[in-house]
């Protein structure tokens, strides 16, 4: 156990490791020629630390983590000039500050609970029956690493009956600690481990009743992220509220998991505030995941805003396990509707977006005019039958609160008068706060239900929660014809209708709102996210360590909980990429990521365009990338986008970083950024007539005619030549180039894109890719 090593240094030298003007640094070397001992390599490390440390102790005591499985490098406690000296060593590739709220989970601020699914989360984006999973066994044997908030192993969704013995390439371990035994791993759940040194270093001892010191998860994370990937078929699994009855199961049901649990619960916040991972605690455990085997990694973590890849070790993590031909999926991020937002940017990994499911929880609020207004919850709680006083929360806030506070009308904590509002129904607008926290308020002073309303960047998309009274939620439109009402009478009155669940809504997908999106502000070139998978109102595992709200006053425990992220579409796509590494075990991670990308989707189940959360805007290639991933068609592709880890060292190089391997030479003239063979493009700033050149290698069958179609984004020009790609084996690789000019006229204001595509096609299989090109 890693901690043991740990915990006695510090509590040696507590003043040397809480000192004020010491930070918490990344030392980075690069690659590692596999020549050394792991212990030789720890030597150096101390030996670099004794080179700017007055003593021995204090060199030893100031080491965190060793990264010396597949890179090598080290976090340690140093002051700014300490690292500084480091950082001019010659074999010091990077040295980057670590900060403790930099990276964390990408669910929303919001918790809930459901029953499940009666269809399976998949099922209308399986459009061609089951043949996938069929020819991936389910996945299995592919190895699925989850770098979240840990397991709760007793999920039946996490169970091994009927699995083969755990693969033999295996080489992870099964770490114990509070509430977790070696009897917790099993052949569903192969490993587990917790990394807690960088999270101790930022907030101090854990506190062991806010989190296990363990790989058992306690949030509630982890779980619902590693059965979207991996969880078994579980049928008949019925919930609180009865909402829903049926058959939950994970993407890739045999694959098997590895859970690194690197994420912790920040002291003296709620628990529904969430959590933070560190990157020293993050890349110990990329750097035990690639050494341990997995074949995925799904990483549901992110920054809240872009951060360059040299500050990113997220993103060295990740290009390291890129070498091993390791699949990361990331989570673009929650950011959104704001434009370049995104995070997880680097063209090694896939950044996926989310959007929604044709499932809703349908409970209508009824006026006292007649008027019925749609609304959505999952809320257990009912109303009696009669109507009640219907108000807005700016009507009963307390004395003590500003009236023209911009956030009145938001039902912040302390912010109501139970004088004025017992016994009525509040109506409330989202904004600051907690959905579930505006709900605690209502509740606290005695109201008899609650509605909530979207604010006009929500739209209407509407993320259910299990809130602990009455209660619904409208779309922003709704939310206006609700206070129209209220304002247009003297005695408003209401009633909230208790939720039902309805199968095949419509329209989905739609984006959510809360999406992060392009441009990409990192790599311009690079056009982000790649998909989008299901991220709003997700049904997956619980811990029973926790409430489906977090919140402190909820005891309510239950097996399966709802969540709204992009975390949640992470792990779709990390469990697509487990059935197509077991279906085609020759591919590459990137052909893996361009069969997802360029079979993906742009029509919602009612035959048009994928729409954004207003349910009415079309969305665009900087929401959902390629579109919405359809998992069957990926297993067929036809062609393949492939990049190997030298193409993205070419690609470092281009952009003017040399932040991986000090041994290598970047060449005089890399291949342009632009040139990376990715399966789409982004040409940012063009200046008159730009020519990309791609290559495409044939999967499909032995031979095969495929020929360019082209969808120009308004105001240019695009050409693709040669117009014809013909085929004669598998495996066989032809290069093309796009040449896209700015009419002179129509081009679009400087900066802003537009949108086009470019597909190939041989009659069966379609290829396609988006483009977002901006005028300089
Ligand atoms: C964890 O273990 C302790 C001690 O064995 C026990 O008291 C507690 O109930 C356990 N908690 C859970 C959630 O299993
Ligand atoms: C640990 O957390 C619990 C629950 O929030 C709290 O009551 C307790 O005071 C905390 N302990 C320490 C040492 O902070
Ligand atoms: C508005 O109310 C919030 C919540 O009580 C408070 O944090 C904020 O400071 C207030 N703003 C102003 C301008 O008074
Ligand atoms: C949230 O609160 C801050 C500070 O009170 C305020 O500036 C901001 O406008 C609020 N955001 C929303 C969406 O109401
Ligand atoms: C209703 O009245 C309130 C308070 O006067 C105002 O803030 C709100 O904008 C009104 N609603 C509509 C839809 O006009």
């Amino acid at each position: 156990m890693k901690q043991v090593l740990f915990v006695p240094l510090l509590l040696l030298l507590p003043l040397l490791a809480f000192s004020a003007d010491t930070k918490v640094y990344i030392v980075y070397f690069g690659e590692h020629s596999g020549e050394k001992a792991l212990h030789e390599i720890e030597e150096d490390h101390h030996s670099y630390l004794f080179s700017v440390k007055k003593t021995e102790e204090e060199a030893r005591a100031s080491l965190l983590y060793s990264y010396k499985n597949i890179f090598n490098g080290f976090a340690a406690s140093l002051t700014p000039e300490e690292a500084a000296k480091l950082s001019e060593k010659e074999e010091v590739v990077l040295v980057i500050e670590s900060q403790p709220d930099k990276y964390s989970l990408q669910t929303t601020r919001s918790w809930e609970f459901s029953g499940v699914e009666e269809t399976k989360a998949w099922s209308f984006v399986k459009n061609k029956g089951d043949n996938l999973l069929l020819k991936s066994k389910y996945g299995k044997d592919v190895i699925i690493g989850i770098l979240d908030s840990g397991v709760w192993p007793e999920s039946k969704s996490f169970s091994d009956e009927a699995m083969g013995p755990i693969p033999e390439s295996w080489k992870g371990i099964c770490q114990t600690g509070d509430n977790f035994t070696t009897k917790h791993c099993n052949r569903k759940i192969i490993g587990a481990r917790y990394y807690l040194k960088g999270y101790q270093k930022f907030y101090g001892t854990l506190n062991r009743t806010l989190d296990y010191q363990s790989p058992r998860d306690k949030d509630g994370h982890g779980s619902h992220t590693a059965s979207t990937a991996a969880g078994r078929v579980v049928p008949k699994v019925s919930a609180l509220g009865g909402f829903a009855y049926g058959t939950a199961s994970g993407g890739a049901p045999l694959a098997r998991l590895a859970i690194y649990k690197v994420c912790w619960p920040i002291p003296k916040k709620g628990k529904e505030e969430g959590n933070t991972c560190t990157e020293i605690d993050m890349l110990a455990a990329m750097d035990d995941a690639v050494a341990d085997g997995v074949h995925v990694i799904s990483l549901s973590i992110g920054t809240q805003k872009p951060v360059a890849y040299d500050q990113d070790a997220l993103a060295i993590g990740a290009l390291h396990a890129a070498k091993k031909n390791i699949v990361v999926s990331c989570s673009a991020g929650n950011s959104g509707p704001s434009p370049a937002t995104l995070s997880n940017p680097a063209p090694w990994v896939i950044t996926v977006g989310a959007s929604s499911l044709d499932r809703s929880f349908i409970a209508p609020v009824i006026l006292g005019n007649g008027m019925k207004v749609e609304g959505q919850t999952v809320t257990p709680y009912k109303l009696k039958r009669k109507m009640y006083p219907l108000v807005h929360a700016a009507q009963v806030l307390d004395h003590s609160f500003d009236p023209k506070n911009s956030t009145a009308m938001q039902c912040l904590p302390g912010s109501l008068s139970p004088q004025k509002a017992r016994g009525k129904i509040v109506f409330c607008l989202r904004g600051n706060g907690t959905r579930i926290g505006k709900g605690l308020e209502v509740k606290r002073v005695g109201a008899a239900g609650y509605i909530l309303g979207n604010s006009p960047a929500n739209g209407a998309e509407l993320a259910v929660d299990c809130h602990v009274l009455p209660a619904t939620a409208v779309t922003s439109e709704d939310a206006i014809k609700i206070s129209k009402y209220i304002n247009s009478t003297k005695n408003p009155t209401a009633y909230i209708v208790r939720a039902v669940t309805k199968l095949y809504s419509k329209p989905a997908p739609y984006m959510a709102a809360f999406t992060s999106r392009g441009p990409n502000v990192i790599s311009p070139d690079i056009l982000k996210p790649d998909i989008t998978a299901p991220g709003l109102n997700i049904l997956a595992a619980w811990t029973e360590g926790n409430s489906p709200t977090k919140l402190e006053s909820d005891t309510r425990v239950v097996k399966y909980n709802i969540l709204s992220g992009t975390s949640m579409s992470c792990p779709h796509v990390a469990g697509v990429a487990a059935l197509l590494r077991a279906a085609h075990p020759s591919w590459s991670n990137a052909a893996i990521r361009s069969a997802i990308m360029t079979s993906a989707g742009l029509l919602n189940n009612e035959g048009r365009l994928i729409t954004d959360a207003s349910q009415i805007t079309l969305a665009d290639p900087f929401q959902y990338g390629s579109g919405h991933f359809r998992p069957e068609l990926a297993a067929d592709p036809g062609l393949v986008y492939d990049a190997t880890h030298k193409d993205y060292l070419l690609f470092l190089c281009a952009s003017g970083l040399k932040v991986v391997d000090p041994v290598y030479k970047c060449p005089k003239n890399p291949p342009a950024t632009y040139n990376l063979n990715y399966p789409s493009l982004a040409i940012p700033n063009l200046n008159g007539t730009k020519i990309v050149k791609r290559t495409v290698t044939n999967v499909g069958g032995s031979k095969g005619v495929y020929f360019v179609r082209v969808n120009p984004p308004i105001g240019y020009s695009v050409k693709v030549f040669p117009p014809v790609l013909v085929f004669s084996h598998v495996g066989q690789q032809k290069s093309f180039t796009i040449t896209v000019k700015a009419n002179k006229k129509k081009a679009e204001k400087s900066g802003d894109y537009s949108f086009g595509w470019y597909t190939w096609t041989d009659g069966f299989h379609i290829v396609r890719s988006p483009m977002a090109v901006s005028s300089a």
